[in-house]
């Protein structure tokens, strides 16, 4: 590799506030682990906007260099398991949060958190789906282990223009799914449409804004993919029809759930947590395999970006101004 490289490093300023530049950095700079990899591509999530925020709770020391995805070619390996000039993935573990991540040129990780590029995808496309990709991939193997299939009735998806809700609508309209997109974005519509979405509905349609939430209403929905929690998700458990699942991966609206146990012991609705960040090795193998291939979906938006544009769309994601997914090129 050479000598010093390119990365997006975030750092305390003299005020104790906190910066996000592109610096050059050098290999020993780079945290242990028995893999460097040439990045080739990373994308943006939710968690790297927190991470590049002074109140994030992300990073623990700086400098950091953010980043929780990553896609690349081997260029050394000291496990046996990879090989130089193979092309693999990183996504979750402590890519990005509690070790460096993936916007920089180079990324070293411990060989146990590397996925090798399954067959069907690109590097590119590898980091199209990224996090939020594989988040809703997850969502839709959890909720098809519960039961959920395609012909028992509609599926809501919240947070529908973010990088897991577009994923969810793009994947489960490939498997045949009858998807309501909830956004609150009056201007998605066609894009969403676009997406896979059968339906299109406002947030408000989820929840009203209600400070106090029935536990149970009319029941709309055999399933949710939800990456927005909060009270939305207390509104949308009152809504899921009898014996159906909800697949919670997100926090957007807030971390409490005033809900009661009424939709779980009169309607045997399930709630399933969804965690890609430590998602058992196979299962996530497995999973990328199947984007490569049945589940891949055919229509994801992105945009392209370099290292200089992050710190304005780090701050974009935050301020929930993202539509679909955003990918960083790091190799020419
Ligand atoms: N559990 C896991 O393993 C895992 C993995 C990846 C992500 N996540 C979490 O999932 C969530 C979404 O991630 P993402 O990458 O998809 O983020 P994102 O691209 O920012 O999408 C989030 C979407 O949520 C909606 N939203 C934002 N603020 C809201 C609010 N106050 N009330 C209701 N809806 C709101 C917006 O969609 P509309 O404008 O269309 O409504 C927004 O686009 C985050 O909390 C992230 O940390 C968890």
């Amino acid at each position: 590799m050479t000598q010093s490289f390119q990365a997006l490093v975030v750092d305390q300023t003299q005020d104790g506030e906190v910066q996000a530049q592109v610096r050059s950095l050098d290999a020993g700079s780079l945290p242990a682990g028995e893999v460097l990899i040439r990045v080739a591509y990373s994308s943006i999530n939710y968690k790297d906007g927190l991470a590049a925020r002074k109140d994030g709770n992300i990073v623990k020391a700086y400098p950091f260099v953010p980043g929780i995805d990553c896609s690349g070619t081997v260029v050394s390996s000291e496990d046996g398991r990879f090989s130089a000039g193979q092309a693999v993935l990183v996504t979750g573990y402590g890519f990005g949060v509690s070790q460096f991540g993936g916007f920089s040129e180079y990324a070293r990780v411990p060989a146990d958190w590397v996925v090798p590029l399954p067959g069907g995808l690109t590097l590119r496309e590898a980091m199209i789906y990224g996090t939020a990709g594989f988040t809703a991939a997850l969502s839709l193997y959890r909720l098809e282990q519960n039961g959920v299939a395609p012909d028992q009735g509609k599926v809501l998806v919240t947070g529908a223009t973010g990088g897991v809700g577009g994923a969810a609508i793009a994947l489960l309209n490939k498997q045949g799914y009858h998807v309501v997109a909830s956004s609150g974005k009056a201007d998605a519509h066609e894009y969403l449409k676009a997406l896979g979405a059968a339906e299109v509905i406002s947030r408000e349609e989820v929840y009203d804004g209600a400070e106090s939430i029935r536990p149970l209403g009319k029941q709309l929905w055999q399933a949710a993919v939800d990456p927005v929690g909060g009270k939305p998700l207390a509104s949308l458990l009152s809504q899921i029809a009898y014996n159906g699942s909800v697949a919670v991966s997100g926090l957007t609206a807030g971390t409490k759930l005033p809900t009661t146990v009424l939709p779980f012991i009169l309607r045997g609705v399930s709630l399933l947590g969804i965690d890609s960040v430590f998602c058992p090795y196979d299962t996530r193998v497995a999973i990328w395999k199947r984007l490569g291939s049945d589940w891949k979906p055919e229509r994801l938006v992105e945009r392209e970006i370099g290292l200089a544009d992050l710190p304005a769309a780090l701050e974009d994601i935050l301020a929930a101004r993202s539509q679909g997914r955003t990918i960083v090129r790091l190799a020419d």
